[in-house]
């Protein structure tokens, strides 16, 4: 054993977080330690995953989506391993049967047309830009101001401007920026008949959840009709499911031209990703086939996965449950928020969840204080005073008594009413 920021961690453990700091990403490494995270994942399954030392946790980060059906779902690991059986990745100049396969479902699930895949959302909003771009012959692109796209380059131009402008990849005039839920700005920006496509997330994720008004979204979706412009949904954290429809934009009744998915359709086995195209905006790929290529999107067993996670989470029973634990946890939150008033606001759409805090950093505070309590969820980090709260589609009442034990006693453990440490 060995001490390391006041703790003791096993040796194991010590080395993997020295060579992070060495060889990953020291900054990163020093801002989890103050927060008194010393994460170094281990034995995981279903919503629960160890650290290297053994502490138990509840998984209530799911990396943004990506353990919604669970950690090693049992039928995804069963596919995967069978398509390893005779597959590879794969050669991405021909058709595979997964990806053919994957690509007729996506259409179908969505009502769009053409599905280009990708390794990473991120690469998947890149397309999805393009596309727009080639199909509007026009290049702005309005986007959220505290939007989170994705970090490459076109994506992380369309996100908060930050980090583009950090590397010096932000393109000013070219990715024009409005505030969330403001209608107007939104007009303002699309009058000018200019604008290819808006890119949007359906709840901002990384602003911590904030739910758009209710004519919010067919609002925009009437905008871009009007002035010529594409819709593009980016799916990555509300689609699957977690919303208790398929897609969060079925909530609101809105069919973009674009949806991306990632993250979730990969049963967090097998990177995948994917932007669907209607089939005017797709049309680039009945002109030029090799428009967009990349060696490792829709490689075969990623896409073997991604077939079976998507009938998961389109499962009539599995967006029951959904309904069944949103209602439950909602509850159970509203109990806390009575005796615990530091728990400000509850946002909420199915399973996706927003925890405000009274406190600039609240959602932060809670990150450490529930990771003393074996939670992993994060903070919203536009927005430090909400804590995402992410729960897996697939849990049971019974975890969500624990949880709920585990978030009051945080919450108790920050006031310092009770709660332990
Ligand atoms: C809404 C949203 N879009 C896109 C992405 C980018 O996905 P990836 O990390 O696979 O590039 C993320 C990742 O967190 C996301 O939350």
């Amino acid at each position: 054993m060995e001490k390391q920021h006041g703790k003791t961690v096993s040796a194991e453990k010590a080395l993997v977080l020295q060579r992070a700091r060495d060889y990953l990403f020291p900054q990163r490494i020093d801002q989890l330690s103050a927060l008194g995270v010393d994460l170094v994942i281990g034995q995981r399954e279903a919503y629960r995953f160890s650290d290297m030392d053994g502490r138990e946790f509840m998984d209530f980060h799911l990396n943004g989506g990506t353990y919604s059906l669970g950690h090693r779902h049992p039928q995804l690991l069963a596919v995967l391993r069978e398509s390893l059986e005779f597959a590879d990745v794969g050669n991405h100049h021909f058709p595979n049967p997964a990806r053919a396969e994957l690509a007729k479902r996506l259409a179908l699930a969505t009502g769009l047309q053409y599905t280009v895949f990708t390794p990473s959302g991120a690469e998947a909003n890149d397309v999805a830009i393009k596309s727009a771009r080639r199909y509007t012959r026009r290049r702005k692109i309005v986007a959220l101001e505290q939007g989170y796209h994705g970090r490459s380059g076109l994506s992380g131009a369309a996100g908060d401007d930050s980090s583009a402008a950090w590397f010096g990849s932000d393109y000013p005039e070219e990715f024009i920026k409005v505030p969330f839920n403001d209608i107007d700005a939104m007009e303002r920006a699309l009058g000018g008949a200019d604008v290819a496509a808006v890119l949007m997330e359906t709840i901002p994720a990384t602003s911590g959840f904030p739910m758009p008004e209710p004519d919010y979204l067919p609002g925009v979706r009437a905008l871009c009709n009007r002035y010529g412009t594409v819709y593009i949904a980016d799916e990555v954290q509300t689609g699957l499911g977690r919303t208790g429809k398929l897609w969060g934009v079925d909530c609101w009744a809105v069919k973009p031209d674009i949806l991306i998915t990632g993250k979730g359709l990969s049963g967090g086995l097998y990177p995948v990703s994917a932007a669907v195209l209607s089939n005017d905006v797709g049309a680039w790929l009945a002109e030029d086939g090799w428009g967009y290529v990349s060696t490792f999107g829709g490689a075969e067993p990623g896409c073997a996965v991604g077939c079976r996670a998507l009938e998961l989470c389109s499962d009539p029973a599995t967006l029951a449950n959904v309904e069944v634990i949103a209602t439950y946890l909602r509850r159970g939150l509203e109990d806390i928020q009575g005796r615990q008033p530091f728990l400000s606001e509850i946002r909420q759409q199915g399973l996706v969840m927003g925890l405000k805090f009274d406190a600039p950093d609240g959602g932060m505070q809670m990150t450490g204080a529930l990771f003393k309590k074996g939670i992993w969820a994060m903070f919203a980090a536009f927005d430090p005073s909400v804590l995402q709260l992410k729960p897996g589609l697939l849990v049971d009442t019974a975890y969500c008594d624990e949880a709920l034990q585990r978030i009051e006693d945080a919450l108790a453990s920050l006031a310092g009413t009770s709660g332990g440490d």
